[in-house]
C-alpha cells in the first residue's frame, strides 16, 4: 500500500513537471535586465562612429583620427559629426534625425540618467550639433553630406586610412531641401533645450540657428535628393523616400504630385520642435494652419530617418494635452490610432510582430523601427499619465501602463529576451553579434597594426569568417529576421549593421528603465 501511494506520488511529480515544462515560454527569460550598463554602452557606441580629431579622453581607444580633410577641397571646415553606420560616409540628414532622438532622449529622460551618463549624453550629443552648425555655416547654402558614397562602398577600408574621394554635397538656395534643413532645424532646437541648463550660451547658438535653417525649409519646398547635383550621392542610400522601402519604387516629391505632402513632414517636424524649444506662437499658428496641407492627417504609422509623421503627433500632442489646444486635437487622434497598432488588445490592424515577439517591418535595419517606436511608446505614455488621459482604441481604453510594458517587451528582446537567447548589443550579455557589418571594427586597429590597409585589402577582412577584432561596445545590429533567426554574418548588413539612429532613441529608452527596471505586468 505504502509502495504504490509512493509511486503514484512519483509519477504525479514527473506529471506536474512534464506540464512545467510544457508550459515554459519559447522564450528565454535572464530575467532583470542591467540596463544601466545597457544605457552606458549605448552611449559609448558613438564614440566609435566619430570622425574628425578625437579628444584626449576617447575611451573606444581603437579608433584614431579620421576626415582631417574633410570640406578642405571647398574651402570649409567639415571636420567632425558621425559615420552613420558601417561605412565612412557622413550622410546629413539620418545625422540630424539621429541628433534630434538624442536630444529628444535627454529632454525626456536626462534628469532619469545617472550623472556620469547624462553627461556622456550631452557630449554625444553635441559632437554632432557641433558638425551640423558647420554644415549651416555659409548663408543660404547647405552642406547635405561628405563623402561618394558609391566609391566608398567598394573599399572596405578603416576610417583612418579612408582614401576615397570626400566629395561635399552641397545645396543652394533656391534648391530645395525641405527634409534635410527641416530635420536640421527640429535637431538645433531639440538639442538647444538639451543644453539649456548646463551651457545656455550653446543653448541660444543653436536656436537661433535652428529659426535661420528652418527658414530655407520653409522658403524653398522639396526633397534634397531631388536636386540633380545630390542625388547620386545621396541615392539609394538616403533619398527622402519617405516611408517607401527601397524594396518599393522609390517615390520622390516630384515623381508623383498627389504624394506631394509626403515630402514635408520635416518641416511640420521642425516647426513642430521649433515651437517646443522657443514658445514662440508663430510656430504654432504654422502647426495649425499647415497641417493638412503638409499631410499631418495622413495617418502614416511611420517613424524613422525619412518619416518623421509619428513622432510628430507624439510630439504635438503633448501641447493638445497639456494646453488644452483643441486646434490641435486631429494629432492627439493620429497617435492614439498608431498607439493602437502596437496594443494586441485593440481591434484595429496590428503591426508585424515576431514569432518572438519583435516588431518587425521589411526592409532591413528593422531595429531602427523597434528603438524608435518603442521611444515613442514611452514618451506618449509620460504625457498621457502626467494629464491624467488614456489612448482611446475605439472598444477600448489604454493607459500608460500597457504602453510602459509593450516598450519593455522590445528592450528586452533586444538585450536577450529572445528565442536566439542573444543579446543584440555589441558588448552586452554573454552573447552578442561578432561579426557586425563595420569596417573600422572588423579590420585589425591601426593601434596593433599601423600599416595601411588598402581598399581592396579590406576584403580578407570583410570575407573572413572570424569575429570583428574590434568591439564596437553598444553598437545594436539590424536585427533578426521576420523568423527570429539571426546567422552573424557579416555580409548580410540588413541584419549586421548598426547605425547611428538604431542607437539614439535607445538612449532615452534605457534611461526609463534604468529608472523603472521592475514594471508590474
Ligand atoms: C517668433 O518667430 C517669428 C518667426 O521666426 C519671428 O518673426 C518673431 O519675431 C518671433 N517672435 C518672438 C517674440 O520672438
Ligand atoms: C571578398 O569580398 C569581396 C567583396 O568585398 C568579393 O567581391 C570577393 O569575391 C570576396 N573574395 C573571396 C575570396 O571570397
Amino acid at each position: 500500500m505504502k509502495r504504490l501511494f509512493f509511486l503514484d506520488f512519483v509519477l504525479l511529480l514527473g506529471l506536474i513537471l512534464l506540464i512545467l515544462v510544457l508550459e515554459l515560454p519559447s522564450v528565454v527569460e535572464s530575467g532583470s535586465h542591467d540596463y544601466q550598463d545597457a544605457l552606458t554602452k549605448s552611449i559609448l557606441f558613438f564614440e566609435g562612429q566619430r570622425s574628425g580629431r578625437l579628444p584626449q579622453d576617447q575611451r573606444l581607444n581603437w579608433r584614431a583620427d579620421s576626415g582631417l580633410g574633410d570640406g578642405s577641397a571647398n574651402g570649409v571646415d567639415l571636420t567632425g559629426g558621425y559615420y552613420d553606420a558601417g561605412d565612412n560616409v557622413k550622410f546629413g540628414f539620418p545625422m540630424a534625425f539621429t541628433t534630434t532622438m538624442l536630444a529628444w532622449s535627454l529632454i525626456e529622460f536626462g534628469d532619469l540618467m545617472p550623472p556620469s551618463e547624462l553627461r556622456n549624453a550631452l557630449v554625444a550629443t553635441r559632437w554632432a550639433t557641433d558638425y551640423l552648425l558647420k554644415t549651416i555655416s555659409q548663408p543660404n547654402r547647405i552642406f547635405v553630406q561628405v563623402g561618394d558614397p558609391i566609391k566608398d562602398h567598394n573599399c572596405w577600408e578603416r576610417p583612418e586610412d579612408m582614401d576615397t574621394v570626400r566629395t561635399v554635397y552641397t545645396v543652394d538656395a533656391p534648391n530645395p531641401a525641405s527634409d534635410v534643413a527641416g530635420e536640421t532645424a527640429a535637431a538645433l532646437s531639440a538639442s538647444s533645450m538639451a543644453f539649456r541648463s548646463s551651457d545656455p550660451g550653446y543653448a541660444e547658438t543653436l536656436l537661433r540657428t535652428a529659426i535661420r535653417v528652418f527658414e530655407y525649409a520653409d522658403n524653398y519646398r522639396g526633397a534634397y535628393s531631388d536636386n540633380a547635383d545630390v542625388k547620386d550621392g545621396a541615392c539609394p542610400f538616403y533619398c527622402d523616400f519617405d516611408g517607401y522601402q527601397a524594396s518599393h519604387l522609390p517615390i520622390t516629391c516630384t515623381f508623383l504630385h498627389t504624394f506631394e505632402s509626403l515630402c514635408f513632414d520635416e518641416l511640420l517636424w521642425g516647426a513642430a520642435w521649433l515651437r517646443r524649444a522657443s514658445q514662440n506662437d508663430s510656430y504654432l499658428s504654422y502647426i495649425q494652419n499647415n497641417g493638412k496641407t503638409l499631410g499631418a492627417d495622413d495617418n502614416i504609422n511611420e517613424f524613422g530617418w525619412d518619416n518623421k509623421h509619428a513622432g510628430l503627433n507624439v510630439l504635438v500632442s503633448k501641447e493638445y494635452l497639456e494646453g488644452s489646444i483643441y486646434s490641435l486635437e486631429s494629432y492627439k487622434v493620429s497617435a492614439d490610432s498608431f498607439m493602437c497598432t502596437l496594443i494586441p488588445e485593440s481591434s484595429s490592424s496590428h503591426i508585424e510582430y515576431t514569432p518572438g515577439g519583435l516588431i518587425y517591418k521589411p526592409g532591413g535595419s528593422n531595429m531602427q523601427h523597434v528603438t524608435s517606436i518603442a521611444f515613442l511608446l514611452l514618451v506618449y505614455a509620460n504625457y498621457l499619465s502626467r494629464t491624467s488621459q488614456t489612448v482611446n482604441c475605439g472598444s477600448i481604453r489604454v493607459g500608460a501602463a500597457s504602453l510602459h510594458q509593450q516598450a519593455k517587451k522590445q528592450v528586452d528582446y533586444i538585450l536577450g529576451d529572445n528565442p536566439m537567447g542573444m543579446s543584440y548589443m555589441v558588448g552586452y550579455g554573454d552573447k552578442y553579434p561578432q561579426r557586425i557589418h563595420h569596417r573600422g571594427s572588423s579590420i585589425p586597429s591601426i593601434k596593433d597594426h599601423p600599416q595601411f590597409i588598402a581598399c581592396k585589402e579590406g576584403a580578407v577582412y570583410v570575407n573572413s569568417s572570424n569575429p570583428n577584432p574590434n568591439t564596437l561596445v553598444g553598437a545594436v545590429v539590424g536585427g533578426p529576421g521576420e523568423d527570429d533567426v539571426y546567422e552573424d554574418d557579416r555580409a548580410d548588413f540588413r541584419k549586421s549593421e548598426p547605425t547611428t539612429y538604431i542607437n539614439a532613441p535607445l538612449v532615452g529608452v534605457l534611461a526609463y528603465f534604468v529608472a523603472n527596471p521592475n514594471l508590474n505586468p
